[in-house]
């Protein structure tokens, strides 16, 4: 039987998931492709550490060039993360026509667009299927599965550790710190955890599906990000009472005129009767709406050693058939086809919003709130002032009907001028997947 062999940059959670993952099913996957997989050398930073899965020395380099470039080594998987040295490795291995398989969704939200020019210039490719959402081939799904497809709306909890955070909150009510702790121990966060707690590496995910979906390289400074650190126990707890569940949802949503797209990462009030809202811990869920298929769910592992090495997996088969038959016959990774794509700005964006205030506990603030939305021409559908909370303030939370983000941030900032509010307002919204 044909034989490719590896090279692995990065033996980490990710590479030494591949290197085990390899080892339990080499074999079964070489009897389904008819061609073998073998690791021939791996790169990690550190000889000397000592690693959960055991990865022979001999096998061991700390020079990654060693492995990209030795001629025995016909397809790479670049696992080390970051965005230089990694750029550095797909490029050179792209240009030594070999094919590359990588988990890195920051590397290809900052220069995909450069990366997949170079396969294309070298007549090789680019396989992505672990950067988006651990586990679930999503990636496979959108290029292949949906190609017949215009994708109206597609909604994503991908991030893995945020999910898992959230979920904590609010089902033990523990505490934010504690529980990011645990999903470094646990292997899901990313180095350093800022990037997935202020949304980021979710606005990397969604960036490349809203890439693969609408046919033009989404430029990440385009996409508006917030991530999960000001949401507080008393929003979970409000928007549970209200029937609601606080998930960090990243969106792509066709808007009505032209080829514009609004790609979004944020935390949103989601209805408990979507299936979105129960998606817990760890898992992730992606939601896409086709013009053809209409509604479609992708669940499962969205972070974590076994998931991730099971997309790799996906990408090393695909890979190792392109040495097997050549790549010309089959559709390439990403395929730009969209020119005139454009990314709405966050402030045309229109949606429905959940506002909880402080306020000083006096006649009259209410009223002024009030007028303040209805000046702006922004509907209130409902307002709720919870008792039981005795002070000098308390909160005042309100439901607001759908308007511009430009004209709910105008007017939020117009009410937190007023005297009767203490503090920064704080503003979630709404989906209601429509
Ligand atoms: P990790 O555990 O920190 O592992 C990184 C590995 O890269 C380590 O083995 C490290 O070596 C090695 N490395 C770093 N710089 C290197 C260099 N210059 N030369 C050679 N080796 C180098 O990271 P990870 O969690 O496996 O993540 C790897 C990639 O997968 C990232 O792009 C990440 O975003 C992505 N990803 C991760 C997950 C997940 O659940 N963890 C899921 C999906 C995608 P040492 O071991 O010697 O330090
Ligand atoms: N840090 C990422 C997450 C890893 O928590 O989802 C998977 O991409």
């Amino acid at each position: 039987m044909q034989q490719v062999n590896l090279g692995i940059i990065g033996g980490g959670t990710v590479g030494s998931g591949v290197f085990d993952a390899l080892q339990r099913n080499g074999a079964l996957m070489a009897s389904r492709l008819g061609v073998g997989l073998q690791v021939t050398r791996v790169a990690v930073r550190d000889l000397k550490k000592n690693r959960a899965v055991k990865i022979p020395r001999a096998l061991l380099t700390t020079d990654w060039r060693e492995v990209v470039c030795d001629p025995e080594v016909n397809l790479v998987a670049e696992l080390i993360g970051g965005t230089t040295i990694a750029r550095e490795v797909v490029l050179t291995s792209l240009k030594l026509g070999k094919p590359v398989v990588t988990a890195n969704k920051a590397l290809l939200s900052a220069h995909g667009e450069e990366l997949f020019a170079a396969a294309k210039k070298f007549g090789t490719n680019l396989y992505y299927e672990a950067s988006v959402a651990g586990g679930i081939p999503i990636i496979k799904s959108l290029r292949e599965g949906f190609v017949g497809n215009r994708i109206t709306a597609l909604y994503g909890i991908v991030n893995g550790t945020c999910n898992y955070i959230l979920t904590r909150m609010k089902l033990e009510g523990a505490d934010f710190a504690a529980v990011l702790a645990d999903a470094q121990k646990l292997g899901y966060a990313e180095t350093p955890p800022d990037l997935d707690i202020d949304g980021h590496d979710a606005a990397h995910k969604i960036g490349i599906l809203a890439s693969l979906a609408h046919g033009f390289w989404v430029n990440p400074k385009k996409i508006h990000v917030e991530g999960i650190r000001y949401i507080s126990a008393l929003d979970i707890k409000f928007a549970g009472e209200l029937g609601y569940t606080i998930k960090l949802l990243g969106m792509v949503k066709k808007l009505e005129s032209g080829c514009r797209v609004q790609v979004s990462v944020y935390p949103t009030l989601i209805p408990n009767a979507h299936v979105l809202a129960s998606v817990n811990g760890v898992f992730n869920a992606v939601f896409v709406r086709g013009d053809i298929v209409g509604d479609a769910l992708f669940y499962g592992r969205g972070a974590g050693k076994d998931a991730t090495a099971s997309a790799v997996l996906s990408d090393l088969a695909d890979a190792a058939l392109d040495l097997k038959f050549g790549t010309k016959h089959r559709l390439p990774p990403f395929v730009p086809h969209e020119c005139s794509g454009a990314v709405a700005p966050i402030a045309e964006v229109v949606s429905q919003y959940f506002v909880r205030l402080n306020v000083a506990d006096k006649p009259g603030v209410l009223a002024k709130i009030a007028t303040i939305f209805g000046e702006a021409n922004i509907g209130i559908s409902s307002v709720i002032q919870p008792e039981g909370h005795a002070g000098e303030s308390v909160p005042l939370i309100f439901m607001l009907h759908y308007a511009t983000n430009g004209a709910a941030l105008k007017a939020l900032a117009n009410i937190a001028k007023l005297p009767a509010v203490k503090g920064k307002p704080v503003m979630i919204r709404v989906e209601s997947f429509e």
